[in-house]
């Protein structure tokens, strides 16, 4: 791979000074605020490699969209590659405790994709989900009445109702137990921080100890579903195999794998970034208190805004050209769709939020082309009922102390540690 060593121009948006040369202010694992760097990158440098993290990073609409739909020079095949290399004592641990856990299927190439996909997709039909909407907004009511509870009038949407909503509905869907949401989300976690974080090979222990721990448990899962069936997507993958559908049992613990981060984790924070943002232009949240049904509309603009995975990767598979930079065969290639869904060309007033925009579903947050987002369905469903809920129950909500919201560092996942709010009598 020959990166490009050319000197950044200089910068007119101020950057310069404290950023390496040539990055533009885009910080790889910074998460706070990376728009003002992905401004940057757009205009100065939309194809830029980046040594630090050994990736092209690609910041403009069209390109990033073109790559998605190109899966033939693309592939996905790094997608859940670690960012950085496991370190022995983690390798050890993972070996040591049977993790053979692979993507169940953002890594995996047609045509192995294609079977795969077409058999989850078969069992995860919105009708498997949609029977749960009574019993997600009943979940939703009473997260919201214990935290409106609180006589100090605060609370934290992201711990009080963000984070469990999700999660007991995946683990419902998957037929694995709802008492164990806290178990799930430090596995997932781990999943996060070990694929898309930046940890040291000590840091990486205690997180390889959960994911051989987390393997496991889908793993049994798919021992269960054989052994006693049940009325949920794990069993219904189980009855399509034994059906006659290609698809072995590592494969549907693959399938597991994935949902069981995927299914919640992006939802967590897509609810806590609906309600951040929202409360940030209290205009908007009235038009929604006055008149629910602007609520899907303003979800799409959140994930355009403020989406939850702001960066995804692909692989060239032969030597290639985006935005008119050459791309050799084998260099990975980091797509900020947190870029994209602000790119001017595509979005006017791109950098502004505003739930009446024309084309908010525009935005790649859920990926593009033969991967794009199983799951979309069920993620806008929950925030939907999740917003409808609180203008209902808690219309007067004000956001308490936003600066001090922190975002954890992560190379794709952009959460927000918090989402403090507060509330009149
Ligand atoms: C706000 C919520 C969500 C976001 C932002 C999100 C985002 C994404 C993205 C960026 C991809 C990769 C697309 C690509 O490579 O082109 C993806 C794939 C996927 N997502 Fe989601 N997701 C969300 C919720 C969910 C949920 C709730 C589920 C499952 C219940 C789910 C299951 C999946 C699966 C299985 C794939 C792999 C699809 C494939 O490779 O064919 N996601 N998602």
């Amino acid at each position: 791979m020959s990166p490009s060593t050319e000197a950044a121009p200089r910068c007119p948006f101020g950057h310069g000074a404290e950023a390496p040369a040539g990055h533009h202010g885009y910080q790889p694992f910074q998460m706070k605020d990376p728009f003002p760097a992905y401004a940057e990158l757009r205009a100065e440098q939309p194809v830029m490699f980046d040594e630090r993290i050994g990736y092209y990073v690609v910041t403009r609409y069209d390109d990033i969209k073109a790559v998605f739909d190109d899966w033939e020079t693309f592939s996905s095949e790094n997608a859940q590659a670690p960012v950085r290399e496991r370190g022995p004592a983690a390798r050890k641990i993972m070996e040591e405790g049977g993790f053979t856990a692979y993507s169940g299927l953002s890594a995996r190439r047609p045509p192995e994709h294609t079977r795969i996909r077409s058999v989850v997709q078969k069992a995860f039909t919105p009708r498997r989900f949609k029977v749960l909407e009574p019993f997600i907004r009943q979940n939703v009511v009473d997260q919201l009445e214990r935290m409106l509870a609180n006589p100090e009038r605060r609370g934290d949407i992201f711990r009080d109702l963000a984070y469990d909503v999700p999660t007991v509905t995946i683990l419902t869907l998957i037929g694995a137990d709802v008492a164990e949401v806290d178990k799930f989300k430090r596995w997932s976690d781990s999943r996060a921080a070990m694929t898309w974080g930046d940890l040291s090979d000590e840091e990486q222990i205690p997180h390889a100890h959960n994911l051989v721990e987390y393997w496991q448990e889908c793993q049994r899962l798919v021992r269960v579903a054989h052994e006693e069936g049940g009325d949920n997507l794990t069993a219904d993958l189980v009855k399509a195999q034994q059906d006659g559908a290609e698809i072995s049992d590592h494969e549907i613990a693959s399938v597991l794998y994935s949902m069981l981060f995927a299914g919640h984790e992006t939802t967590t924070t897509l609810i806590s970034n609906a309600v951040r943002v929202l409360l940030a232009h209290p205009e908007q949240w009235q038009q929604l208190v006055e008149d629910p049904k602007k609520i899907p509309a303003a979800i799409d603009e959140v994930l355009r805004y403020s989406g939850s995975i702001v960066g995804w990767r692909r692989k060239a598979l032969k030597d290639a050209e985006v935005g008119g930079v050459k791309i050799p065969e084998g260099a990975g290639l980091l797509l900020l769709m947190g870029s994209a869904n602000r790119d001017e060309t595509r979005f006017t007033g791109g950098e502004e939020f505003d739930i009446s925009r024309p084309n908010a579903r525009e935005h790649l947050s859920f990926g593009y082309g033969i991967h794009y987002c199983l799951g979309n369905m069920l993620a806008k469903l929950q925030a939907k009922i999740a917003l409808e809920e609180i203008v209902r129950l808690a219309p007067n909500l004000k956001l308490d102390n936003p600066e001090a919201i922190e975002f954890r560092e992560n190379l794709s996942f952009r959460v927000p540690e918090s989402v403090p709010v507060a509330w009149e009598a």
